[in-house]
């Protein structure tokens, strides 16, 4: 199924008690997004293998909340683990990456899914997939649940293989997405307002 292409345009009020002068506006509803995360799920289920042992693993911080409702629909068996991604720096750009948690599974032989919030420039779930193949898995994969339309994935960036919405180019938290560590408790995809991530690259 093709992912729902969202436009700013359709920027819905956010609800009222999550009201913040630091929110636009509300891009993609709790609602939308678990209806999207059980297709997801469904669409990622009929197409795993079945010949070798899998392993999902998710991407700290941002995967958190996503992984923890997309698992919830699986009857396969698998291996779940964790690996800390960071980039550094506490404002909206994508930077130098620090790993601040290893995986414990060994993936060599295994059909690996990584799971991330978002898809930026790319460069992160390229120097995770770059890392991850040193394992020798079986096969690897990626599902984001969010994929910036702003460009496409060039030598150094990589695309992921299950996108839950494409989204437009704009700074968006909630649902497991952080700015300067905030607002990760959202149900729903809000957008930043403008005033907060210019006080923030200053
Ligand atoms: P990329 O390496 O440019 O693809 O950036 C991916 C990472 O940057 C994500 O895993 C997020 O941690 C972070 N990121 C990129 N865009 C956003 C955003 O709009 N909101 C919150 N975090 C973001
Ligand atoms: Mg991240």
């Amino acid at each position: 199924m093709k992912p729902v292409d969202l436009t700013l345009n359709r920027l819905e009020p956010v609800p009222t008690s999550w009201n913040s002068d630091m929110l636009k506006g509300m891009m993609i509803s709790s609602e939308l997004i678990q209806k999207r995360v059980g297709e997801l799920a469904d669409e990622i289920d009929r197409s795993m293998p079945d010949d070798k042992p899998v392993v999902v693993l998710s991407l700290l911080s941002g995967a958190f909340l996503f992984t923890a409702d997309l698992v919830r629909h699986w009857r396969f068996s698998f291996e779940l683990d964790f690996m800390g991604v960071s980039s550094y720096g506490k404002n909206v750009a994508s930077g130098e990456l620090s790993w601040t948690h290893p995986m414990q599974i060994d993936l060599k032989e295994k059909h690996v899914l990584v799971i991330d919030d978002i898809l930026d420039t790319g460069q992160t779930l390229r120097k995770v997939t770059d890392k991850l193949h040193l394992s020798q898995p079986a096969s690897l994969r990626t599902c984001v649940l969010l994929r910036k339309e702003r460009q496409q994935p060039s030598q150094h960036s990589v695309d992921a293989d299950f996108v839950g919405f494409f989204i437009p180019d704009q700074f968006v938290v909630g649902y497991g997405l952080d700015f300067a560590l905030q607002f990760r408790q959202l149900p729903f995809i809000g957008v930043l307002d403008a005033h907060v991530t210019h006080t923030a690259n200053d």
